[in-house]
């Protein structure tokens, strides 16, 4: 019944060559968010991952921008916060920065001083993990206000890339590629 929801959503991420730059494949969540059916398929499959982590998880962390879209459905069925991670120069009040790696050079990842508890158990959500940069940068901002990450959820992983191997905790993938 899992099985046969996330074939569907799969079915309907749509694909683009060569976006935004020669070779790569764009792998399009906001295809899914075309048709509303899918949307709660995609709602119910994340929930199911998410409450499956244990101990319970205290706060969802998602990351600008694709992660809005996925991160605050677990949020609110968990009754826990939802805090964003964006990039550089968008958050307001006191933030902590990282600086991470892309395929080319570098950008920053900001996130609000006081949106994190000390010892505070942590879920970062994310659409796709392809390098592990952008997660890598989150986990590195959750731990800087003292959070704990307990665990990684991405709807899609570019399994050849072993973005992984950058994300130093456990990373659960809902569709591997
Ligand atoms: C995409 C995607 C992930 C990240 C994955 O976001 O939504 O956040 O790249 O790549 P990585 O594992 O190599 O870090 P992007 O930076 O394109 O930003 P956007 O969501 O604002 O489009
Ligand atoms: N972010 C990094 N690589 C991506 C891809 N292939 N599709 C969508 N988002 C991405």
């Amino acid at each position: 019944d899992l099985e046969k929801k996330i074939r569907k959503i799969r079915d309907h991420v749509n694909e683009y060559p060569d976006f935004p730059k020669p070779g790569v494949l764009f792998r399009d969540v906001f295809s899914v968010f075309q048709n509303a059916e899918l949307v709660a398929m995609l709602r119910e499959v994340l929930i199911a991952f998410a409450t499956q982590i244990q101990p319970p998880v205290e706060c969802v962390v998602g990351i600008d921008a694709r992660g809005f879209l996925l991160a605050p459905f677990i949020a609110l069925e968990l009754e826990v916060p939802f805090v964003p991670v964006r990039k550089k120069g968008k958050l307001p009040g006191k933030v902590a920065s990282v600086s991470y790696a892309l395929e080319y050079g570098e950008a920053n990842m900001e996130i609000q001083e006081s949106s994190i508890k000390e010892g505070q158990r942590v879920l970062i959500v994310d659409d796709l993990l392809a390098t592990g940069g952008s997660l890598g940068a989150a986990c590195t901002l959750v731990k800087k206000l003292g959070g704990v990450v307990e665990a990684c959820l991405v709807l899609m992983e570019l399994s050849e890339l072993k973005g992984r191997l950058n994300v130093p905790t456990n990373v659960i993938s809902i569709i591997k590629y």
